[in-house]
């Protein structure tokens, strides 16, 4: 390839028909599964105006902080816009301007699609990445925490995985109990922070929970005998935790409670969650999530509890891949998509319109997979071709054919050959197909 050749921009993938089988197979798991749990697909744009990110994921948040792809005004007095890093903020937006705190308070919502952060490319993390996320409007029930979770797991073990993955959860309380917790922490970093990495005396001020999960080595080491949040909880935050995990345990789940568990976005409030694949080290999530009951008045509306999650595609993919998932036959029926069933082929020149006329009307017929030669073959050669593709059946046409107004079809299994007169192939071929 000569060195100026173009190539994808770093941190994405072109995805090939081969390929894409196995996100087809992620995505139609996760489409069948939100039937099971009743949540209704949305679709919101792939760039929203920069401000809604930065008011919603917090302005000290490294996706917000580092990671956005943002294009300019256009014009005097116009609007930043970022791609969206994430879906959440993009889901309350339009919870609320699609009225639905008024209208229809209760919302169960589920998306799948491309997110975008500028990251450094590595083994896990993309700059363009796929997520299938669900977010829940409305209810503030502890039950709820656990349906999202059990949600997500159900995800993973319809995938075939087992006890390989781990969840953990957490509590980020209220926010009167992060006030509270703020100003212990602040007090516990002040003694160290001259001693701390530029981040996190830059975060010190107006974040100061980030420096609890600084991934610093020095950094980590002061963080030892940190005051915990849960020391700061009022009694309904810790009820809602307790209710929570007892709910998860009904349901058969057996949850990490992991006080670690902080989530680098701001608008969590009390339940967050994370389930892991621990071999892949610091970069071991395949799904974040968690309640953010104020963020909906946040962006506008009025205040609603809220809680979901987010599923990452790509570290999805490596741990399957690592524990020798997915099992082929789940990819039987996407790989038949890819296959051809009827290969249309001619016999002389004045076949060619013929036999496109006959492939056209077996498509309109709802026959799958139905191709022909456009390369003028031979006959021979497109025998060969047919032979080559997989197809079931061939279609032949030549002069004779057409005379006696017959089709001639080949089983390319057993190689049997009939001539079948034009108005009772496509029950013959039909026939043919189900064998
Ligand atoms: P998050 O933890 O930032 O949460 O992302 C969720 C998952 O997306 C991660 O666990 C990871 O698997 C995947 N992911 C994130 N960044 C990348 C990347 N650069 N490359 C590949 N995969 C990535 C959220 O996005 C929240 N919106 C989740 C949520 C929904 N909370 C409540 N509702």
């Amino acid at each position: 390839m000569a060195s100026d050749a173009y190539q994808s921009p770093r941190g994405t993938r072109d995805l090939f028909p081969e390929e894409l089988i196995r996100v087809r197979y992620l995505e139609e798991t996760a489409r069948k599964l939100a039937r099971a749990f009743h949540y209704h697909e949305i679709r919101t744009p792939l760039f929203e105006e920069t401000r809604l990110f930065t008011r919603s994921l917090g302005e000290t948040s490294d996706v917000v902080d580092k990671e956005m792809f943002t294009v300019p005004p256009r014009a005097e007095g116009g609007a930043p816009y970022s791609f969206r890093p994430e879906g959440t903020a993009s889901a309350a937006r339009a919870y609320v301007q699609g009225g639905c705190p008024t209208s229809a308070p209760f919302q169960k919502w589920f998306y799948l699609g491309p997110m975008f952060r500028y990251e450094r490319p590595q083994k896990g993390r993309e700059r363009q990445f796929t997520q299938f996320g669900v977010e829940v409007f409305g209810a503030q029930n502890p039950v709820l925490d656990a349906e999202v979770v059990d949600f997500a797991l159900r995800f993973f073990e319809n995938l075939g995985f087992g006890p390989e993955l781990e969840v953990r959860v957490n509590t980020m309380g209220d926010p009167n109990d992060r006030v509270r917790w703020k100003a212990q922490l602040q007090d516990f970093f002040s003694d160290s922070l001259a001693g701390r990495c530029s981040d996190c005396q830059e975060r010190f001020d107006r974040n100061p929970f980030r420096l609890l999960d600084c991934k610093v080595e020095k950094c980590q080491n002061l963080n030892e005998g940190v005051p915990s949040l849960r020391g700061q909880l009022a009694e309904e935050s810790t009820a809602h935790h307790e209710e929570f995990l007892a709910t998860l345990e009904a349901l058969g789940h057996k949850p990490q409670d992991d006080p670690s568990i902080v989530r680098g976005l701001d608008y969590y409030t009390r339940t967050v969650f994370e389930i892991h694949y621990p071999p892949l080290g610091a970069r071991s999530a395949l799904c974040g999530g968690g309640r953010y009951d104020g963020l909906v008045e946040e962006v506008g509306g009025a205040s609603t509890p809220a809680v979901g999650f987010a599923i990452g595609f790509t570290a999805t993919e490596i741990a399957m891949a690592e524990v020798g998932l997915p099992k082929p036959e789940t990819l039987e029926p996407f790989q038949q998509e890819l296959q051809t069933q009827v290969y249309c082929v001619a016999v002389g020149e004045e076949d060619r319109k013929p036999i496109a006329k006959l492939a056209s009307d077996l498509r309109a017929a709802g026959v799958m997979g139905v191709d022909l030669d456009y390369r003028n073959k031979s006959v021979k050669a497109q025998l060969k071709e047919a032979a080559k593709s997989g197809a079931l059946a061939v279609a032949l046409l030549g002069p004779d054919e057409r005379a006696a107004g017959y089709v001639c079809l080949r089983n390319m299994k057993t190689r049997e050959e009939n001539k079948i007169p034009e108005s009772d192939f496509l029950p013959e071929l039909l026939n043919l197909l189900k064998e």
